[in-house]
């Protein structure tokens, strides 16, 4: 059994705190959060309690903590966890930025200790099944991937979501890492060939169009959307190039709202612990997608000055 403690108990805590029942090799051993409201239905239990999380950190019976924190104390949050001996599973994204990311990583490699992300698309039995499906890549000639929601309907009770510091942009930044990982978990590494962004008239990035490539020229497009008005559309397609088309709805069967995500996260937990017992993961998936989000970005000012100087030379 490992024994973790939850740093975070906001809107996707609770898919982990499910999890722990049925978990076979992980127990729940400690919470924390600021708002005392929220841990105190455990002060009765025995899982401990804690509103600082160096606190948890500091207590010898936790192998590995679980990170939910609003995206911009990831890093902190991380490396404190590393540096007090402990094995991290991180909520996506892993870092607001490249540097942090590999500082993370080169940390979890100097100490041994498991640094994870979170994708808990990897785990979704839909997506699963479409995998398996393809039994080669070279059949495929493009696939597609949708991650379309309206935000406010995602989001706590707290806004740091819509704050570009704490978020770490808009939808590119918030469901980009997710929808990447789930690419290169189905089709390998991935470049970001073009970005196509609209932004609302705060300046945040609302809806976007990526077009990536993994290194066998394979091509994939990714679509974004903050501000979806009907409801909630998470699918992948793959158009083969005998012309079948392979879909699948990782919300498949998901008769409540984000239901879904309780038999990723029981994944998740478990196999967060698989890589601790078999010391593996130093947070490469992680890094990955903060460079693909970063890409966007730097891509979007780049065909920005292209288009100026374009019209300059007029
Ligand atoms: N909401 C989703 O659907 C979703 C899905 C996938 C991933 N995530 C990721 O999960 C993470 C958490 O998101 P959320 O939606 O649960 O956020 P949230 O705002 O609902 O929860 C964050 C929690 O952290 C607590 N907190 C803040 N600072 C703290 C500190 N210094 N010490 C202890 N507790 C502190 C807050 O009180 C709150 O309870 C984010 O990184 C997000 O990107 C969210």
């Amino acid at each position: 059994m490992i024994h973790i403690g939850i740093i975070g108990l906001g809107v996707i805590a609770q898919y982990y705190l499910a999890a722990f029942p049925q978990s076979m090799t992980a127990k729940l051993k400690a919470v924390c959060d600021l708002d005392d409201s929220k841990t105190e239905p455990y002060l009765d239990t025995d899982v401990c309690t804690y509103s600082d999380y160096l606190e948890l950190l500091k207590d010898p019976s936790i192998d590995a903590v679980v990170i939910n924190l609003p995206n911009d104390l990831h890093f902190k949050a991380c490396q404190d966890a590393l540096a007090y001996g402990k094995h991290v599973c991180c909520e996506k994204p892993l870092t607001l930025n490249v540097d942090e990311a590999k500082k993370l990583k080169q940390v979890a490699q100097r100490t041994e200790l498991t640094l994870f992300t979170a994708f808990h698309r990897r785990y979704n039995q839909p997506l699963i099944e479409l995998k398996q499906q393809v039994s080669s890549l070279d059949e495929v000639s493009h696939v597609d991937i949708y991650y379309l929601e309206k935000i406010e309907e995602h989001a706590g009770n707290d806004t740091w979501y819509l704050d570009p510091e704490k978020c770490g942009g808009g939808c590119i930044a918030d469901n980009g890492p997710n929808a990447f990982d789930t690419l290169e978990w189905l089709i390998g590494p991935l470049a970001v060939k073009k970005v196509e962004i609209a932004r609302d008239d705060k300046g945040m990035d609302i809806e976007a169009v990526v077009n990536l490539e993994n290194h066998q020229g394979l091509t994939a497009t990714t679509y974004l959307d903050w501000a979806y008005q009907k409801g909630e559309d998470k699918r992948v397609v793959f158009t083969m190039k005998d012309g079948r088309v392979l879909s699948s709805d990782m919300l498949r069967g998901s008769v409540a709202f984000k239901s879904s995500l309780f038999h990723e996260y029981a994944r998740v937990i478990d196999d967060f612990v698989l890589h601790i017992t078999e010391r593996r993961g130093a947070g490469e998936e992680g890094l990955s997608a903060v460079k693909l989000v970063k890409h966007c970005y730097a891509l979007e000012v780049e065909e920005q000055h292209d288009l100026e100087r374009n019209v300059s030379s007029l």
